[in-house]
């Protein structure tokens, strides 16, 4: 078969990364949570003591990523997220991890990505392109109740106003700004469980596939 690439971007919490891994696993492609990358270098810059406001230092740090720095389970918290945000917004860092991101999504077999830039920088020729949003309130309010159900403490006031700042941050910046892209299905997940998001997205992905058999 014709190997399929599904692109899938948009803001923090938005319920990407679920939707994501649920594609890869109903059409078997590999996945790849794109977050992790910038996470990881976030950490590393900040380990290593490097200024994370420094695009050419940062940059360095991203050139040495390994993929054995993925598997950190710390990446996944709200400071690395923060950091991960702060070096992203670099034009040498986000150099430095185009052809890994790229050579990941041309593989024979396909691939499934999440991000911020996936349709309009890192796969612009991908076969499906999905923007998953939701309200800043939404997301506030989900991220919040995951944090809680652990046992963190995590006020619902707060974490609306961190995921405004973040928002604001990848939207704002001058290179590769969180925006969906011309060609991207916008899937609104506000009022959408994850169950019904992931039909709404299969619905999409299904459509193109049935267009692409038509086709040939
Ligand atoms: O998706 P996740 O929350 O793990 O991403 C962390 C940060 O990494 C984002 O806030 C964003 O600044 C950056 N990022 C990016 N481009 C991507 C993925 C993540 O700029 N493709």
């Amino acid at each position: 078969r014709q190997p399929l690439v599904i692109a899938i971007d948009g803001p923090a919490a938005a319920g990407k990364g679920t939707l994501a891994q649920r594609l890869a696993q109903a059409y078997e492609l590999p996945y790849l949570d794109t977050g992790l990358l910038y996470r990881a270098v976030g950490r590393l810059a900040h380990e290593a003591g490097v200024d994370l406001d420094d695009p050419d230092a940062a940059g360095s740090v991203a050139r040495r990523l390994q993929t054995e720095h993925l598997e950190d389970p710390n990446l996944r918290g709200r400071e690395a997220g923060e950091r991960a945000s702060r070096v992203a917004a670099h034009y040498p860092v986000r150099t430095a991890l185009l052809a890994f991101q790229q050579n990941f999504a041309h593989r024979p077999e396909g691939a499934v990505l999440d991000g911020r830039d996936i349709g309009t920088v890192i796969c612009p020729d991908a076969d499906v392109k999905i923007f998953v949003t939701a309200s800043p309130e939404v997301r506030a309010r989900r991220r919040s109740d995951e944090l809680i159900a652990k046992g963190r403490d995590a006020p619902y006031e707060r974490i609306l106003a961190e995921t405004r700042e973040r928002d604001a941050r990848d939207a704002g910046r001058a290179i590769a700004p969180l925006k969906p892209a011309a060609d991207a299905h916008l899937l609104d997940t506000s009022d959408l469980d994850i169950e019904a998001a992931f039909r709404a997205a299969c619905q999409i992905v299904d459509d193109v596939l049935a267009r692409r058999a038509e086709r040939d």
